[in-house]
């Protein structure tokens, strides 16, 4: 908006600090600082590799893992922390991508699907996922796998209740809920059994 020589570099919001475009360096300067006000040196460690990225603090983990780096394992589904696709663990607690940003993560250990298989060799929990057919589109499943590994992790011997309790507060539109609560449970056996 054009208003006695001042432009509102977001549109028609007054409350924005508007940019005097007769002055076109000032205006550069003065949006590559607001930028660079959440530029950040990030390091942390994914899927067991250290990594570090220079980039803006606010995003959305979830986008800087799918954008950024790749690994479209992890999934959107809502974006208000609501349904459990975009799942991931970090320091061993299971959390919403879409709900964290880049700079919560800064010297923590984030886990993605892609980083539970060892090499061709799946994770109990994806192997009993596979062995029960614990899926239909799929679209769930990244985010069920991790927050069952996070429960499993925490305590192998956690109840087949306590298990469907926390996987209650993610989505699964295909119903796949019971199969996916004995792939939890073989995977629990397995893990107690001290096999990995
Ligand atoms: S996309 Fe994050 S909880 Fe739905
Ligand atoms: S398997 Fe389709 S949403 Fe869960």
């Amino acid at each position: 908006m054009y208003a006695g020589g001042e432009f509102y570099a977001g549109g028609l919001d007054p409350s924005r600090t508007p940019v005097d475009v007769t002055r076109p360096f000032g205006s550069v300067i003065a949006i590559r600082s607001r930028l660079e006000i959440f530029m950040r040196m990030i390091d942390f460690t994914l899927n067991g590799v250290p990594t570090q990225l220079t980039i803006d603090e606010t995003r959305p983990l979830l986008w800087v893992l799918r954008d950024d780096l790749g690994l479209t394992g992890t999934k959107f589904g809502c974006g208000m922390s609501l349904c459990g696709s975009c799942t991931v663990v970090v320091d061993k607690t299971a959390v919403r991508s879409c709900a964290t940003t880049i700079g919560d993560v800064a010297g923590k250990s984030v886990t993605t699907i892609e980083g539970l298989a060892s090499g061709d060799r799946l994770h109990p929990v994806q192997d009993a996922f596979v062995k029960h057919a614990a899926l239909q589109c799929g679209y769930c499943t990244p985010g069920m796998i991790m927050s069952a590994y996070a429960l499993l992790m925490a305590n192998p011997r956690i109840t087949q209740p306590e298990v469907l309790r926390e996987l209650e507060s993610h989505a699964c539109r295909c119903g796949a809920h019971v199969r996916i609560a004995k792939a939890v449970d073989t995977a629990a056996a397995e893990l107690r059994g001290g096999v990995r």
